[in-house]
């Protein structure tokens, strides 16, 4: 299989780069800038990408390559960040602009037999910088330029190195994805090779190799897409070696439980084992007020009960996880910002009392991936999109404390509102869709009775990532609806609120 190695210099749109690479059908990997070079020799690439990042060339301590980078034979492009470090690296000079250059710009091809072949003159592109490139390396010819930017390409055709001031791997940029493509295809002489379907028979016989014939693997099934595509894949190289577990907290949404066994079981065909485990949840959370106390409780809750399990099964030497790329990528810094960490609270982790070898086929994979790859399994469109759950489940969606009562009332005013989402056919478009239930009560009026009951929440938000997300503007109609539902259908609500906060700097979830 063809490989692309992406070297991080901190920029925002790294994993854009890898994914746009992959979408071309090029396997791509991420490493941190200072991935050192017997490593770069021996991994088996085919081509480097550097990427764009924060920082200033010629700042004390900017990260860096070695140079031989550049006379291992390999072809390698560089992005904003990049072009500036090869500038500086091979001979070239780089200096800082008066201003920053942020936003689009139109491209002046120069030379269109190479990178920028088949690029329209004046192509928009996008552009992020603060320093540009003023002379370029002995050996280089500027390829394309903009308005403000004399160096916007510049390439030396001969030893295979390219590079770009702005970013081909956004939207913005019209033409980036042939750009990528010149590189990929018409520069580095490779084919596309990266498919769903090649990357199960990878995986298929990897997982074969390592387990053996006799060996039983465990998996945690959450409900979300992750765990379930990890189990079909794995099923596929084990059979019914695979044991499944799957744990019912008591806090998933109304008849979900049962909605889930039915599909592993009866769609899927799974060795799972159900465990009603609601009681000893709930007792657990008696109390419990705070957001980061009730995620931690729910978390020991569930090793306990998973290791209980597990030790009762018995004889698994691996267990099966749905680790997928961003949550690796996450977990391995490098100095700049695309470092950012997301506190990772999945309910799900491996327990720390078991000694099992972790097997987690989607660890090179991204989220869009993952999605495609159950389609590939089997999987149908409806649970392949479905939104996120949150691993601690509806205790973070009652603020305040969590008894049987109120986890009844959130789970019948969120069945509403999601049907009432569904019915409006604007479910796939949003991130998520749901219902917060309050520890307030307020007065009103019912069939010329004082009633004098709970508030719920209604959340609906649109998100590439759920890094960040906005509120989705929901037409008036559908929250009366919504609203009039709950109210008329849910015993204990006699008020609906619509939260309109954005992320950051709310978050998407209330605790
Ligand atoms: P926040 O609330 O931090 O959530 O804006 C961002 C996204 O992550 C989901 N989320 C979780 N997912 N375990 C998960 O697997 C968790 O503990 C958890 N908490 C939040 C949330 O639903 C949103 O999509």
């Amino acid at each position: 299989m063809r490989k692309v190695l992406i070297l991080d210099f901190g920029s925002q749109y790294t994993q854009l780069i890898a994914r746009k690479v992959r979408e071309l059908g090029v396997y791509s990997e991420i490493r941190p800038f200072h991935f050192p070079l017997p490593r770069i020799r021996s991994g088996g690439f085919d081509a480097i990408v550097l990427s764009g990042g924060p920082q200033s060339v010629y700042e004390k301590g900017a990260p860096s390559v070695d140079p031989k980078i550049f006379g291992l034979g390999l072809p390698v492009l560089g992005v904003c960040y990049g072009l500036q470090l090869m500038t500086q690296l091979l001979g070239g000079a780089v200096a800082p602009s008066s201003r920053r250059e942020y936003g689009s710009a139109s491209l002046r091809p120069l030379n269109r037999r190479g990178l920028l072949a088949g690029v329209e003159d004046k192509s928009q592109v996008w552009m992020s910088h603060g320093d540009k490139a003023e002379r370029v390396p002995p050996g280089f010819v500027v390829a394309g330029r903009t308005s403000n930017t004399k160096i916007a390409a510049m390439e030396d055709a001969v030893r295979r190195l390219h590079a770009v001031q702005f970013h081909p791997e956004v939207i913005h940029t019209r033409q980036g994805r042939r750009i990528l493509s010149n590189f990929l295809f018409r520069i580095a002489g490779l084919e596309p090779d990266w498919s769903m379907g090649s990357f199960i028979e990878r995986k298929v016989k990897e997982i074969r190799a390592l387990v053996g014939h006799d060996r039983k693997v465990l998996c945690g099934l959450s409900g979300g897409v992750d765990s379930l595509v990890t189990a079909l894949l794995v099923r596929r190289a084990v059979g019914r070696r695979l044991v499944c577990i799957f744990v019912d907290n008591g806090l998933l949404r109304k008849s979900q439980a049962a909605d889930l066994m039915a599909v592993f079981r009866k769609r899927f065909d799974l060795n799972v084992v159900g465990v009603g485990a609601s009681r000893f949840f709930l007792g657990r959370l008696r109390g419990v007020v705070a957001p980061e106390r009730k995620r931690k409780v729910i978390g020991e809750a569930f090793i306990r009960v998973f290791e209980r399990e597990a030790r009762k099964i018995g004889g698994a030497a691996f267990l099966a996880q749905g680790t997928i790329y961003p949550d690796v990528i996450e977990s391995a810094p490098v100095q700049g910002p695309s470092a950012t960490i997301k506190s990772h609270h999945n309910v799900g982790g491996l327990p720390p009392g078991l000694r099992f070898k972790l097997i987690e086929p989607l660890r090179e994979l991204f989220k869009d991936e993952v999605r495609a790859l159950g389609r590939e399994l089997g999987m149908d469109k409806d649970l392949v999109e479905q939104h996120p759950f949150p691993g601690p489940g509806l205790a973070v969606r009652i603020v305040g404390e969590v008894t049987p009562e109120r986890i009844r009332i959130l789970q019948d005013a969120d069945a509403v509102l999601l049907e009432e989402v569904r019915r409006a056919g604007i479910y796939r478009r949003l991130w998520q869709a749901f219902a917060v239930l309050l520890p307030v009560r307020s007065v009103g009026v019912m069939g010329d009775r004082r009633t004098y009951q709970r508030v719920v929440v209604a959340r609906l938000v649109e998100s590439v990532d759920g890094m960040t997300a906005h509120c989705y503007p929901a037409p008036p109609r559908l929250l009366a609806r919504i609203s009039t539902r709950i109210v008329n259908e849910v015993e204990g609500v006699n008020r609906v609120v619509f939260d309109v906060t954005t992320k950051p700097p709310a978050t998407i979830e209330w605790e």
